[in-house]
Parts: structure tokens; sequence; C-alpha cells
């Protein structure tokens, strides 16, 4: 009999974090890696959130809070749904996790059964498939086009339905895209989601602060105000306001749901920390100024990766609305060989070439569920993005 469960067998270890971790180990060896691996800004933490934080820690709020969070983020949260999305939601009908990812999870290991399908767009966020292979439940993936900039239509999310589907999991902007839908792209989906009641959506708004040209974000249970009651709306600081290593998540659902969560919760890893909760606070109700020049900044820089890679030979890189994340294609590359002599039969191998032979770290496609493209973060300096591009032109021309 094995010592580690079963479940554990079906799960892999998050690819990003790996190759993030491989970066690092080169770089320890003393090797000029740029890394373009990780999901993170750059920037620092706004100071006015640094202040709160270090304020709690001042005031005592040292102490174990109510599983869930505390009720003034609860209330904050409550506020941002309101002014954001004009979407009404009473503390009882929120969650607050160590993370967005715990959040999420909770959410999956409070409702799934054996046998419970959850749709999921491909390219995904690398965690989505195994939290729901972790929960018991089985991940329905439905790849998505570059030709349709990576977006879901109505005709696949139909088709992808089955009287076994619990979930249908949404994210825009996405990672590892950055495709976020327009407002009529959403309605085409929700008036999909409401010919099936019995299907909830869980959506993943992490990212939407975070958006370029215009674009206007929007979610779900606004656009469509007839699934409120089986939508579940996640979000977080940790993107938006450069709080990754906070550790702050939250989502607003229906009471049930939202209780299922608190129990999985209290009975796991209790309260998120007590002082990036008050930081959270001040994140959410204090101001909102620097998102303008930090979006400023990730659209130049969009733009500049944009331009580089898409200007290669056998690449197609396409202009996506928000995250800081582009998903360009290789499929102009594959079958080729690198200097070393690798031949690039997939996105992983041209991943690990691109790594070992021009030091650059990316993530390759089928970490995401789609192939051959690989994933740029470009939440790095300009110049770390403009020698990195310079690398990866060299090393797609130096391929024969
Ligand atoms: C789409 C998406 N959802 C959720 C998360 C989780 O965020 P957190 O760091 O708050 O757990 C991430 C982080 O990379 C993400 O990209």
């Amino acid at each position: 009999m094995s010592f580690l469960s079963a479940t554990l067998s079906r799960v892999k270890p998050s690819p990003t974090i790996a190759m993030t971790a491989k970066a690092a180990e080169l770089k320890a060896a003393g090797r000029d890696v740029i890394g373009l691996s990780a999901g993170e800004p750059d920037f620092d933490t706004p100071q006015n959130i640094k202040d709160a934080a270090v304020a709690a820690i001042a005031a005592g709020k040292t102490k174990y809070t109510a599983p869930d969070g505390i009720p003034e983020l609860k209330q904050a949260v409550c506020a941002k749904m309101k002014r954001d999305h004009g979407l009404d939601y009473t503390l009882a009908q929120i969650s607050v996790g160590t993370g967005g990812k715990q959040t999420l999870y909770n959410a999956l290991m409070a409702t799934m059964n054996d046998g419970d399908e959850v749709i999921i767009p491909a390219p995904y966020w690398v965690s989505y498939p195994d939290m729901v292979l972790l929960a018991g439940g089985t991940p329905v993936v439905v790849e998505t086009t570059l030709a349709n900039s990576f977006k879901l239509t109505a005709e696949q999310l139909e088709a992808a339905i089955t009287p076994r589907t619990k979930w249908f999991i949404f994210n825009s902007p996405s990672n590892p895209t950055g495709a976020g839908y327009s407002r009529d792209e959403l309605k085409a989906l929700t008036d999909v989601l409401m010919r099936h009641p019995h299907v909830w959506i869980m959506s993943d708004d992490m990212y939407e602060h975070l958006a370029y040209d215009g674009f206007e974000f929007c979610t779900p249970a606004e656009v469509e105000p007839g699934l409120y009651d089986r939508t579940l709306t996640c979000n977080g600081v940790s993107k938006a306001y450069a709080m990754t290593g906070w550790r702050i998540g939250y989502a607003a659902g229906p009471v049930e749901l939202i209780s299922a969560m608190r129990k999985i919760q209290s009975q796991s890893t209790s309260n998120p920390c007590s002082i990036s909760q008050w930081a959270a606070v001040e994140a959410l109700n204090g101001t909102q100024d620097f998102l303008t020049p930090n979006n400023e900044t990730f659209k130049r820089r969009r733009d500049l990766v944009v331009r580089m890679l898409d200007e290669i030979d056998g690449i197609t890189c396409p202009t996506p609305e928000g995250a800081f994340y582009v998903y360009p294609s290789i499929a102009g590359l594959i079958g080729k060989t690198t200097p070393a002599g690798t031949v690039i039969e997939n996105d992983e191998a041209f991943a690990t070439a691109l790594l070992e032979e021009a030091d650059v770290a990316v993530v390759f496609g089928a970490a995401f569920g789609l192939s051959p493209n690989f994933r740029v973060s470009y939440a790095t300096s300009d110049a770390a993005l403009t020698e990195a591009c310079v690398r990866i032109q060299r090393f797609c021309a130096s391929l024969r």
C-alpha cells in the first residue's frame, strides 16, 4: 500500500514555480539568466499599504482573527463590489483567504463530488485542473484558439456542458494569455449559462485592474444579474497592489457556499495573516491612484514585447487586453534544430533550449494546456525585457 495518497499521484507540481526555480538555480551558478517566468509585478507594495501593516503591528493586531477574515476587510470587499460592479453583498457572503489561490481551492474542496465536472478554458492558469483533481472532480478542458484571441466561444461552452457540469471557471484578463472578454463577449457566455441552471460560475478576477487601451473590465454577475445566485466572484490584492507575498485573496458569493468554505478554512489554515488583512483593508479602501501609472508602465512593456516577438520569423504574438503576460505561438519553429543540436519538437523543448542556450526563462505552453506557445511575463524592467527579446530573436534566428 502506498504511503502517499492516490489523489496526489494525479497532481503535478506547479510548472511556473518549477521554471522560476530552475532559472534561480542557473543564476546562483553564475549565469546571466533573465527571468520572464514569474507571475508577479516588479513594483513595490504602495507605501500607504505598508504603513497600514506597520500600524496594525503597533496596535497589537497580531492575534487570531475570525477564520475567514476580519469584518473590516469583509466590509471593504463589499464596498469594492458595490463601487466597481454595482453588486450588493453582505459580510456573510464574503470569504477572505490566504491568497486568491486558497479561496479558489476552498470553493472546489467545498463542492466537488465524485464525477463532478469543471469546465476550464485552455490555456488556463496552471492550478485550476490540479485543484479540481485534488478536490476529487474532473477537469473538462476546452481549447480556445489564437484565431479567436484565446477566448472561449458560446458554442464551445454550450458543447462542453453536460448534466455533470458543476462549475465553469472563467478568468479575464487571463493568465497566461492576457486576453480580456468585452461585455458582449462575456454576455454571449452568460446567455449560455442562463440556459443551464445547474452550472455554477467561478469568476477569477485577479487581473481586473490590469487592463490597457481603454479595455473595460466586467465580471459575470454584473453582466448577467440572473447568475448572481450561482456565481462565486474571486479576486485578491496580489497583482494590482503588488502584494503577492502578503497572501490575501477574497471571494463573494452565496451564503451557503461561503459558510462551507469557512468550514474548510477553519479546519485547515484558520485565518490569513492578521497584519496582511489590515494592509488589504487599506489597499481596497485607500487611494487607487498608483494603478494608472503602473498600468502605463505595463502597457509600454506589453507593446515593446509584442513588437519584438511578433517580428520574429516563426513566432506570432497577439496583443492582449490585460494582465502582464503575452502568449506567443511558436508554430513556425517546430521541427527546427538549435545550435547545440536540440530539435524543437514542442514548446517544452523550446523553453528548455531557450533557457539553456540563450539564458532566458519563459514557461512552455503545455503547462497551460495549449501548445505550441510560451508565456512571457513582462512584469520586469524595460531594459531586461529588451535584452531578453534580443536574446530570443538571436536564438530563433540561429535555429536551422
Ligand atoms: C489567474 C490567477 N488566479 C489566482 C492567482 C492566485 O493569486 P494569489 O497569489 O493571490 O494566491 C493567480 C496567481 O498567479 C493567478 O494568476
